[in-house]
């Protein structure tokens, strides 16, 4: 550039350049009061006066199941289209393409959650792309494969092969290969941390499900109402740290199973089941490490139990059972 630029000039070009970037953000978040605070809530937690007498309530945007399942192209078509059956109607008479997109970066960057994902996705798509051939969509191997190759993949899914595996065995078999197999290494065409990322994606989606069918099976082997074994460990030779744990706790939890545990949180109320009470001598005779981890790793079907390895990482989910289970589960 060769002209000179005056500090005067110089403020009034900055203003001019950061004026639309602002005028966008301040037009979405008065939309969004103007339009989708009345049932949304101001802070997009749901919480509205409208909220009570709404069957399904309105979206709270700020929930860990938001952050999941509300990708940028989803809300757009939710407010566009509306959502058929539900008190959300299609706003598309009134807003332009450019401000529903506008409302939807505010939504995300405002009331959304930061989610790891991205990494769960990256597992996904590893598998997908280099191990589903003979793995199968399931983890307990394709169909070809079982009947074509000798020795067949293993069944991820079943009891033998989860006794017969851990995560360093597989980090190395999916690196180096098994002789004598279909089973090839793959050092060379995926990074040491992709084979941990597919190992951790293979492990949490296709194994865990059934270590809590052995916890499970185990306490029904004796009596029905047989105690857990409270001395079991977390799962993967995770370490809970329960200080963590109680942060995660009250910022994610409490709001439905409350703060002292007892399932009478603020949210407990609108929600049917109701929240897990742990305070309840049958939680304390069941929820022993490994099953709460994998309680809270799958959530409940068909409950407002969200399924938290889609937003807490391995770590975090150990962090979370092990303060419940020191705060309100064991010795009591
Ligand atoms: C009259 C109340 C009401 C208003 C006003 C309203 N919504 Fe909704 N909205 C709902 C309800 C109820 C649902 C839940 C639908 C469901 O659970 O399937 C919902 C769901 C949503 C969802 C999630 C859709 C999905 O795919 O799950 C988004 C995104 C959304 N609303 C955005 C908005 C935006 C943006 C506005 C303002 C332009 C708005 N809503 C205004 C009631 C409302
Ligand atoms: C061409 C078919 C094929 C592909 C592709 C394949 N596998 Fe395998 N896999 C097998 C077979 C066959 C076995 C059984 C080997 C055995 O019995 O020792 C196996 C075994 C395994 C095992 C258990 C090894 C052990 O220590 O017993 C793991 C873990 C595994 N595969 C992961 C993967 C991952 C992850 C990928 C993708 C990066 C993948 N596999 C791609 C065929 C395949
Ligand atoms: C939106 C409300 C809500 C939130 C938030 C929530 N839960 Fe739950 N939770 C539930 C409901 C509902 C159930 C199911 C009760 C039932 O099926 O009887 C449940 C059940 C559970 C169970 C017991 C499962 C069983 O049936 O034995 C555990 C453990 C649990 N939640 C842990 C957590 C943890 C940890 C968090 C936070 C990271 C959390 N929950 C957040 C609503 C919630």
């Amino acid at each position: 550039m060769k002209y000179f630029i005056f500090p005067l000039s110089l403020a009034v070009i900055a203003a001019v350049l950061t004026l639309p970037v602002n005028a966008a953000e301040v037009d979405a978040g008065a939309l969004y009061q103007d339009y989708c605070s009345v049932c949304h809530g101001d802070k997009g937690d749901g919480q509205s006066h409208a909220t009570q007498g709404m069957v399904p309530p309105p979206r709270n945007f700020t929930s860990p199941q938001s952050a999941v399942e509300l990708s940028h192209e989803r809300i757009m078509a939710a407010i566009k289209n509306g959502v058929p059956g539900t008190a959300m109607s299609s706003w598309k008479s009134r807003l332009s393409d450019t401000q529903i997109a506008e409302i939807s970066n505010f939504i995300q960057q405002k009331f959304m959650l930061p989610t790891t994902v991205t990494s769960a996705s990256e597992g996904s798509r590893i598998y997908a792309d280099f191990c589903s051939v003979c793995h199968g969509d399931t983890g307990k191997g394709a169909v070809w494969a079982t009947s074509g190759l000798n020795p067949p993949p293993v069944d991820f899914s079943s009891a033998e092969t989860q006794a017969k595996l851990d995560r360093q065995r597989m980090i190395k078999s999916v690196s180096f290969g098994r002789a004598e197999t279909a089973m090839t290494g793959w050092e060379h065409r995926l990074s040491p941390a992709q084979i941990e990322t597919v190992v951790d994606y293979v492990i949490n989606t296709f194994m865990s499900a059934s270590s809590a069918k052995m916890v499970s099976a185990d306490s029904s082997k004796d009596s029905a109402n047989a105690r857990a074994d409270m001395s079991q460990p977390l799962p993967f030779g995770l370490q809970g740290d329960s200080i963590n744990g109680a942060a995660l706790y009250m910022s994610n939890c409490s709001a439905c199973h409350g703060a002292s545990g007892d399932g009478r949180g603020p949210r407990a109320y609108f929600i049917n089941p109701k929240p897990r009470n742990f305070l309840h001598t049958s939680s304390r005779a069941a929820l022993n490490r490994p099953a709460l981890y994998d309680f809270i790793a799958k959530g409940k079907l068909r409950t407002e139990m969200p399924a938290w390895e889609k937003v807490f990482d391995r770590q975090q989910l150990a962090d979370v059972s092990e303060y419940i289970f020191q705060q309100y589960i064991q010795d009591h």
